[in-house]
């Protein structure tokens, strides 16, 4: 069976993974007994773990010594999360949550995924490739963990280029900053390697996920585009789309819908989504739908009809299990994997356990706020990592690691020199809490306020360009 399994992997049956497992954990002991350096056992149980989850998400069992897999392999349909192995951390596309203060513990994602990090070599080539300084989301680990971007890379010098690939799931009229940050790197990417987007609203699949009309999900993917395209996106490279609209009208995009059906079976999205036996139809075809605009056979009036231009999708690590799913299936359809960058979390004003959440209106800071709301969200909300009293956090510190205000600046002050200021005068107790949210209020009022700004001047005619499928203006 063919599973959704880190990338080395893929080929293997259950019995091959059990014994790669079981040699793996005689590897660990030996190095132990041969007391190794800790570096050495340190990777040897990396491989162990990365290895465990393969083989839980193949078979739906937990590996034990000793117990080979049994012949019925039920897929778990606890999600991409359920290896049992490690923390409580859960992030699934539906869920975000970590068992600490200081948020999801990242790195142990990288490996239950099997997905890279994105390490100084990476940036140092990514500079030399675009000629820019890399984003701050790079520089501070924001986005932090990729999938081929070294083959992005070597095409791209070779002038291959790519083209980029995002999306918004429109559940309702009001976004939040958090929802700003794939958009505001993938602007940042597209300048920089000046290449072709295309950005999928999958209005269809909050009509399956909520409790809402087609004519609501369709209107929220007009008004969410409105607050896209202020983030500066280029016309002339940029095709915003619904797929309410789109799946209809192109049947290249349908064919690859299709193909990718015909590739997936239930017991699969099960394993890797969690559905159950009640989830309708619409929600078990759907990651179908979100594979398709990986493939840029899936827009011939943007590619000509080439099956090859290399795809980069910079999302957040949520929707990774979409994505593992369509580069299990591409080979076998004869299309290119996607490359992928992944970003953390933007977290909740509550604390970094969970993320932003539209839906409660007290964990986000919205498009829409007001100067004012913005200014008690923050003071009455976000979370503290400062001391009870003045004379307590004047004598300890605060704690940049757990506190909102400062996790905030990370994504918004540009300024690596201030913000570097700002951590050690906030952990050396110079920096007082209401000091750090004053700051962090002082770069959001502005930058919310250019951001209504722009959205006013976009008209329903200039969303009406950005969604017409058409020619883009870039060269291959
Ligand atoms: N499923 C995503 C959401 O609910 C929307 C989406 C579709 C997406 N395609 C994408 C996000 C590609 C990132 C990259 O928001």
């Amino acid at each position: 069976m063919t599973d959704c399994q880190g990338d080395e992997e893929g080929g293997m049956s259950p019995m091959e993974l059990y014994e790669k497992l079981n040699a793996q954990g005689d590897q660990v002991r030996s190095l132990k007994s041969a007391k190794a350096e800790k570096a050495e056992i340190d990777a040897a149980i990396q491989l162990l773990l990365k290895l465990k989850v393969n083989y839980k998400q193949m078979t739906g069992q937990d590996y034990k010594a000793g117990c080979p897999p049994s012949e019925n392999l039920i897929v778990s349909n606890n999600g991409p999360t359920a290896d049992g192995s490690d923390g409580e951390d859960v992030v699934d596309p539906w869920n975000v949550s970590a068992s600490s203060a200081k948020g999801v513990d990242y790195d142990k994602l990288i490996v239950r995924f099997g997905s890279s990090k994105i390490d100084k070599e990476l940036l140092d080539r990514i500079e030399k490739a675009s000629g820019q300084r890399p984003h701050h989301f790079l520089r501070r680990g924001i986005f932090f963990s990729h999938r081929d971007m070294h083959q992005i890379l070597d095409a791209y010098e070779k002038h291959k280029s790519f083209y980029l690939y995002t999306g918004r799931g429109p559940s309702s009229e009001a976004m939040h900053v958090g929802h700003l940050i794939p958009f505001i790197f993938t602007k940042w990417l597209q300048d920089a390697f000046d290449i072709p987007l295309v950005i999928q609203m999958t209005d269809d699949e909050k009509y399956l996920w909520k409790d809402l009309t087609l004519e609501e999900c369709h209107r929220f993917t007009v008004e969410n585009a409105k607050d896209i395209i202020a983030c500066g996106f280029d016309v002339k490279k940029t095709f915003i789309f619904s797929d309410l609209d789109y799946m209809g009208a192109s049947p290249e995009f349908y064919r690859n819908v299709v193909k990718t059906q015909k590739h997936v079976t239930f017991n699969q999205v099960k394993g890797i989504f969690g559905f159950t036996d009640s989830d309708c139809i619409g929600k078990i075809s759907f990651p179908a739908i979100q594979a398709a605009p990986s493939f840029s056979s899936s827009f011939p009036q943007i590619f000509g009809g080439k099956k090859d231009v290399p795809c980069l999708i910079p999302c957040a690590i949520d929707q990774d299990p979409y994505f593992r799913m369509t580069r299990d299936v591409a080979p076998r359809i004869g299309l290119l994997k996607p490359a992928l960058m992944h970003s953390t979390f933007f977290p909740a004003l509550q604390g970094a356990q969970t993320k932003m959440s539209a839906s409660d209106p007290n964990s986000s800071i919205f498009l829409t706020d007001t100067p004012k709301q913005i200014k008690n969200k923050i003071n009455k909300h976000a979370f503290s990592g400062g001391k009870d009293t003045v004379e307590e956090h004047r004598k300890y510190g605060g704690n940049t690691e757990v506190d909102v205000s400062f996790l905030y600046l990370t994504f918004f002050l540009e300024d690596d020199e201030k913000l570097e200021k700002i951590r050690e005068d906030y952990t050396s107790g110079a920096l007082l809490t209401g000091e750090l949210k004053k700051i962090l209020i002082e770069t959001l009022q502005p930058m919310i306020a250019q951001h209504q700004e722009r959205r006013k001047q976009v008209t329903d005619e200039i969303v009406q360009q950005f969604m017409t499928p058409r020619p883009l203006n870039f060269k291959f």
